[in-house]
């Protein structure tokens, strides 16, 4: 255990996915992309906050050229509820995207919402192709028919944290993804 995490420990009731078992799947996922984007001109964009750990390790991970990007949205409106509507907090502001192949890089994939409305929104604005990538998929908590292309890890619907993902802004540099203890997000 971590000493600078004790304390954000004790509010994970369970660690849901290692260390280790995130490096797997992130070079999994890092492998699929290298074979279905190296003829391709691959451009990640990475969803704010949530996706900016598991952005920068799977950048590291690909042989293939890339360039990068970041967009902010917001659909959870307070706490563990999401509110439905998605708002641009910072835009892409670019011109070349006709010729850039997308890759949204999501944290995790509940409702469907951004997903489905980043795509769209991406595509009106032309770029050439988009896809998505969901480090960790909900599909119990599905309210928009949307499939991700590629899925790090299937998971129960429990509201998780770490590696990227918060609670109140809280969380997100936990090493590992975790489940948090309902009686923090009841309170
Ligand atoms: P969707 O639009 O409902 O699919 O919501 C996706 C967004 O909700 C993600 O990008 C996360 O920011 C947030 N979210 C959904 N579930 C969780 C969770 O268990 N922990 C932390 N954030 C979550
Ligand atoms: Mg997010």
């Amino acid at each position: 255990m971590r000493v600078h995490h004790d304390v954000w420990d004790q509010d994970v009731e369970q660690v849901l996915i290692s260390e280790q078992e995130l490096d797997e799947i992130v070079s999994r996922i890092a492998a699929q992309i290298d074979q279905d984007y190296k003829d391709k001109n691959l451009l990640l964009l990475c969803i704010l906050k949530g996706s900016l750990v598991f952005m920068g390790d799977l950048m590291k991970k690909l042989s293939i050229p890339c360039e990068i990007d970041c967009m902010k949205v917001s659909s959870y409106g307070h706490g563990t509820v999401t509110s439905g509507r998605i708002n641009i907090l910072l835009d892409l502001h670019r011109q070349d995207l006709s010729e850039k192949d997308i890759l949204i890089i999501e944290d995790i994939i509940d409702s469907g919402k951004t997903l489905s409305y980043l795509v769209s929104y991406l595509r009106i604005n032309g770029a050439r192709s988009v896809r998505t990538v969901a480090l960790l998929d909900k599909p119990s908590r599905r309210e928009v028919d949307y499939t991700p292309d590629y899925v790090g890890r299937e998971i129960p619907d429990a509201f998780v944290v770490g590696y990227g993902l918060d609670f109140g802004e809280k969380y997100r540099s936990l090493p590992y993804v975790g489940i948090l203890k309902p009686e923090i997000y009841t309170n």
